[in-house]
């Protein structure tokens, strides 16, 4: 399937690492121009090399996304370059163990704008030049919105805010014929996964019991898979699809506990 995705430009926030960097090769790999936003300068060149390595086109902006202002000036600097933005992937996040019980005003607010607050300023500076292209918007989100987790809060506010919005934009953009839908993760291993994990006594057994109770072939969700659903949602070929929350999990949210 041709996903016409070629000369695309598509905004990957997060894209150097972990999910983020798998959506930048995948949209590489179908023509596309997907602009890492990303905090570290040498993590973003790294796969902007490999993705020019590979033959493919990519561009890069340093931006810290907490910052209000960053988000502005990163939307700024993708328009100052290519006149044009067709796809906006909201994917930056952290999942930092916000908790009820160990947890404080500061470090509740300060997660907000580490998760969810960058969402809505990529999508609202983003917005003019999307009704221009009629772009796409995918927002990745996680299980905890819907399972919780303990002990991480802020994060499981974040993603619900995720889905909420994924829903409210998708109705506000419906009069241009922007479609906005999200891609929810349960357990993929990037280094954000890994250094959560490493947070337990023995990470190792913690892994394992994890993976043994993810229905589909009782293995982690690779970052290509993740990304080749995201890319058919950005693509004219899901022209129909909007305010949608499509699990990559291997069944992980929803099929049943007795598997
Ligand atoms: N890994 C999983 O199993 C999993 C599960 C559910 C949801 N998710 C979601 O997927 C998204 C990506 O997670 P990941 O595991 O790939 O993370 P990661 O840490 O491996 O990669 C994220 C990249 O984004 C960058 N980044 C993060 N916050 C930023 C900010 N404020 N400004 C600029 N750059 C920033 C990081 O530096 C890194 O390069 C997150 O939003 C997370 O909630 C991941």
């Amino acid at each position: 399937m041709d996903l016409e995705l070629k000369d695309k430009v598509i905004i990957v926030t997060g894209g150097a690492k972990g999910i983020g960097e798998g959506i930048v090769q995948v949209l590489a790999s179908e023509g596309a121009i997907p602009v890492i936003i990303g905090r570290n300068k040498e993590d973003n060149q790294k796969t902007l090399a490999e993705v020019e390595a590979a033959g493919g086109q990519a561009f890069e902006v340093v931006a810290e996304l907490t910052e209000p202002a960053a988000c502005e000036e990163a939307v700024q600097a993708v328009l100052q370059k290519y006149g044009r933005i067709d796809g906006l992937v909201n994917n930056a996040g952290v999942n930092d163990g916000v908790g009820l019980e160990k947890g404080s005003y500061d470090a509740f607010m300060a997660s907000l704008h580490k998760n969810v607050v960058h969402y809505y300023l990529m999508a609202h500076h983003a917005l003019p030049a999307l009704k221009e292209s009629k772009g796409a918007i995918v927002n990745i989100g996680s299980k905890t919105a819907e399972t919780g987790q303990g002990g991480t809060s802020a994060y499981a506010a974040s993603n619900g805010a995720r889905n909420a919005l994924t829903r409210e934009w998708a109705v506000e953009l419906l009069p241009y014929s922007i479609r906005v839908n999200a891609v929810i993760v349960a357990e993929a291993w990037t280094p954000l996964y890994e250094s959560w994990i490493s947070t337990f006594d023995n990470p190792e057994e913690k892994l394992k019991s994890i993976t043994q109770k993810i229905p589909l072939e009782q293995r982690m969700t690779t970052t290509t898979e993740i990304a080749n659903t995201v890319a058919f949602l950005l693509s004219p070929k899901s022209s129909h699809t909007t305010g949608q929350l499509i699990h990559v999990d291997g069944g992980y949210v929803h099929l049943d506990r007795a598997l």
